[in-house]
């Protein structure tokens, strides 16, 4: 594995397997890995000859009283992991290389970013959708890998690959979660003892909402209210968002028809955890 820091060189790397008609599967993270990249990695390297894994905390896409400098950061682990999944190339810049100066063109997100996460994060998506453009541009991948944990991201950028036209096929992987419940994050370790007892009541709340669907529940507000209760009962978070759109249009609905996604997110002392459930009522 080779850990290149610089664009110019990554490009270069690239273009010469591109040349040699190999295809490049691309794992976009910010690091800190866990199972659920691990996942990605996996997938990629079945599906591609070579396999590039980027590790970048993205500052643009982080509010300004959000969490960049907690996010957790670990590259010496990280690159021992990467190695043991067979990445070819481990792209790591710095925030020197990949912002330079202050950008004149930004891309900004019109549509899918006014709920769920997007509400609570102006300009986050933004952010994602500029550094995405970005890393499209100098590692040229012919697949690129994102986890359905973060739900409206992959539907952004489904968005931003549809509407600008750009030659890569985007792979949506399942959420990995832990034996208890909860979705695999980076930022599991910055909830505290308790709270981390607590957390699996996300994903018992949305089986809680599928069980209610089986029983032929289709009024959103029914489903939203009964998350709420189920969170409420077991949990000292609070709850930011309980809301439930067509996927991956984000649109709201009166009743639930078509593919769906159920998404919340709760906060904790020192960190926010979203989850969610996508599935096609008949
Ligand atoms: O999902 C993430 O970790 C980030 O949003 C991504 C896709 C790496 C962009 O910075």
């Amino acid at each position: 594995m080779r850990v290149i820091t610089t664009i110019k060189e990554m490009q270069e790397l690239i273009l010469q397997q591109k040349s040699q008609g190999k295809t490049v599967g691309f794992v976009p993270t910010m690091g800190f890995l866990h199972e659920g990249h691990l996942t990605l990695l996996n997938r990629a390297r079945q599906e591609n000859d070579i396999v590039v894994l980027s590790i970048f905390v993205n500052p643009l896409q982080f509010g300004p009283k959000e969490d960049y400098a907690e996010y957790p950061r670990d590259f010496e682990r990280d690159r021992a992991l990467a190695e043991s999944e067979m990445v070819d190339f481990l792209f790591y810049p710095s925030v020197e290389e990949m912002y330079p100066t202050d950008l004149s063109v930004r891309v900004t997100v019109q549509e899918r970013t006014d709920v769920l996460c997007g509400s609570s994060r102006p300009g986050h998506f933004d952010g994602v959708a500029t550094v995405i453009t970005k890393f499209f541009n100098i590692i040229m991948p012919t697949r690129a890998y994102f986890g359905k944990k973060d739900a409206q991201q992959v539907a952004v950028i489904e968005g931003l690959i549809s509407d600008f036209n750009i030659p890569v096929n985007l792979v949506a992987v399942d959420i990995v979660r832990e034996n208890d419940g909860l979705a695999k994050s980076s930022r599991n370790v910055n909830l505290l003892p308790n709270e981390r007892k607590e957390a699996p009541v996300l994903y018992q709340s949305l089986q809680v909402a599928a069980g209610a669907i089986d029983e032929g529940e289709r009024d959103p507000n029914k489903l939203i209210h009964l998350i709420r209760e189920e969170i409420g009962k077991e949990s000292s978070g609070v709850i930011d968002y309980v809301q439930i759109y067509s996927y991956p249009q984000l649109k709201p609905l009166e009743k639930l028809e078509g593919t769906i996604i159920i998404a919340l997110a709760v906060k904790f002392t020192k960190v926010r955890l979203i989850d969610n459930f996508i599935t096609k009522i008949d």
